[in-house]
């Protein structure tokens, strides 16, 4: 009978369409062998426990470079840490594209960069210009280097592409047969309410929410797909926010267009009231899309069970509250338009999903494994490799207690970033060991795995 390096024995293994009690035989960097009674030179007994796929966060800002020079203050080392502290051992994250750089020279520089991380990781390529070199020349070539997508923002003063421009990126994904992911909000509309609001003097972190309500999400959203139509190019909406997107997406659905859609743990749990909390505390809460309202929270949930939205990531963006480039980078008197926009949320990702989806019922864990790790891992190419537990892929394996109770506090997660938007909260479920290529890489909120253990994610054909 084999010997397996390990055998993680008897937990209930959950993948996106199954759960089981078995034994898992692990040999090096992969999963070997699933049955019962197998034999291991070493042997962890995971009763009680749930085994599942390492979580893949497909939707993470990581020591990115912005186009004013400043950088995400979560590095490649604290943020993937934080990661696994929270059981996710695969990162998907964000190469810049700045003025006067190209897009193959970032792509390249930001794969160097990955070079520190404790987990593996894949990119996704940001495009912010549409100039021929980009179009014609570079989108190919960070195309067959392994980008696992490229990212394009409807907003941001600086980011932002014209509907042409956006055409244009989408044709030229669909030579390289890459998938585009899209920030949907009306920039122009946005910016007449942000100039409006000040004008009034409603400067305080509140005015994010309504500078941006759901219409402009809704919009946008639709122009996006419709650009989809009109190119066959599939797409994805990033952190739809409200079910008024949600709604338009399943429509766009139903009628053949090829778009799917993420969402993120915030928008299912925090609301707009907590931009309202004292002073510049409400400057903690301030992403895009922003967070909305108790109703939508609750409206969100139909549509993760009924599949129009397929992923749920962190959208986690390291940016401090107290450091010289986070929310107070421009002084505690600033209004709202001027704070950095985004939540750190890879740690908590899955905790908190866990909480508010498994323990009230909403979906099951199979649901649950699928919305965090398997999707994921198809979507961005990465799959059978990643987001399963079958022989063949690679050790990536979540021991999660169901019954474990913590309550979050920043310091759990270890990073440079120093809040969190979930601090006070109680959840129940929790990982406590997470083997990365089958190796031990946290154990029980201990980080064992050091920087650099990681791997670069070439994605492959979806
Ligand atoms: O507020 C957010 N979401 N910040 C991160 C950048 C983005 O839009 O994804
Ligand atoms: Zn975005
Ligand atoms: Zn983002």
């Amino acid at each position: 009978m084999t010997t397996f390096d390990i055998v993680i024995r008897n937990g209930m293994i959950v993948t996106a369409t199954d759960k089981y009690i078995a034994d898992i035989g692990i040999n090096g960097s992969k999963i070997v062998d699933i049955g019962f009674d197998l034999k291991g030179h070493e042997t962890i007994d995971a009763t009680g426990l749930l085994v599942l796929p390492g979580g893949i966060d497909g939707h993470c800002h990581i020591e990115q470079e912005e186009a004013d020079g400043t950088i995400h203050e979560d590095d490649f080392v604290s943020a993937t840490g934080s990661a696994l502290l929270g059981g996710t051992t695969t990162v998907v994250c964000f190469a810049s594209h700045v003025p006067g750089r190209g897009l193959v020279e970032q792509f390249d520089a930001y794969r160097r960069k990955g070079a520190n991380s404790r987990i593996d990781f894949a990119i996704h390529q940001i495009i912010t210009r549409t100039d021929e070199q980009t179009i014609r020349d570079e989108i190919p070539v960070v195309a067959e280097r392994g980008a696992a997508g490229l990212k394009v923002f409807m907003t941001y003063d600086d980011f932002h592409l014209s509907d042409g421009q956006f055409l244009q990126v989408l044709e030229a994904a669909h030579k390289s047969d890459i998938l585009v992911s899209v920030h949907c909000e009306n920039y122009d509309a946005i910016r007449h309410l942000i100039l409006k609001h000040l004008a009034e003097g409603r400067t305080e972190p509140h005015g994010h929410v309504t500078s941006r309500p759901p219409c402009v999400e809704r919009e946008a959203t639709y122009r996006a797909m419709t650009m989809s139509e009109l190119t066959h190019q599939k797409i994805q909406i990033f952190h739809v926010s409200c079910p008024e997107v949600a709604e338009e997406i399943g429509r766009a659905q139903s009628r053949g267009v090829k778009v799917v859609a993420e969402t993120c743990p915030h928008y299912l749990t925090l609301t707009e009231e907590d931009l309202k909390r004292d002073g510049f505390e409400g400057t903690k809460y301030i992403c895009s899309p922003p967070l909305r309202t108790k109703a939508a929270q609750e409206g969100m949930w139909q549509y993760i069970r009924s599949g129009v939205i397929s992923i749920i990531s962190s959208d986690h963006c390291g940016y401090t509250f107290d450091g010289s480039v986070g929310k107070g980078r421009h002084g505690r008197d600033a209004d709202f338009s001027l704070i950095p926009n985004g939540m750190p949320g890879l740690g908590t990702r899955l905790p908190v999903f866990y909480d508010a989806a498994i323990n009230s019922g909403k979906i099951d864990l199979t649901d649950f494994v699928r919305l965090t790790a398997t999707t994921p891992a198809q979507r961005y190419g990465l799959y059978p490799q990643k987001g399963t537990i079958a022989p063949g892929s690679d050790a990536d394996l979540v021991l999660w207690d169901p019954k474990k109770s913590v309550t979050i506090t920043n310091s759990l997660f270890q990073s440079n970033i120093d809040y969190t938007p979930y601090e006070g909260r109680s959840v129940q479920g929790w990982p406590v060991k997470v083997y990365q290529r089958g190796k031990l890489a946290m154990d029980d909120g201990k980080l064992v795995a050091p920087p650099g253990s990681g791997q670069f994610l070439k994605a492959r054909e979806k």
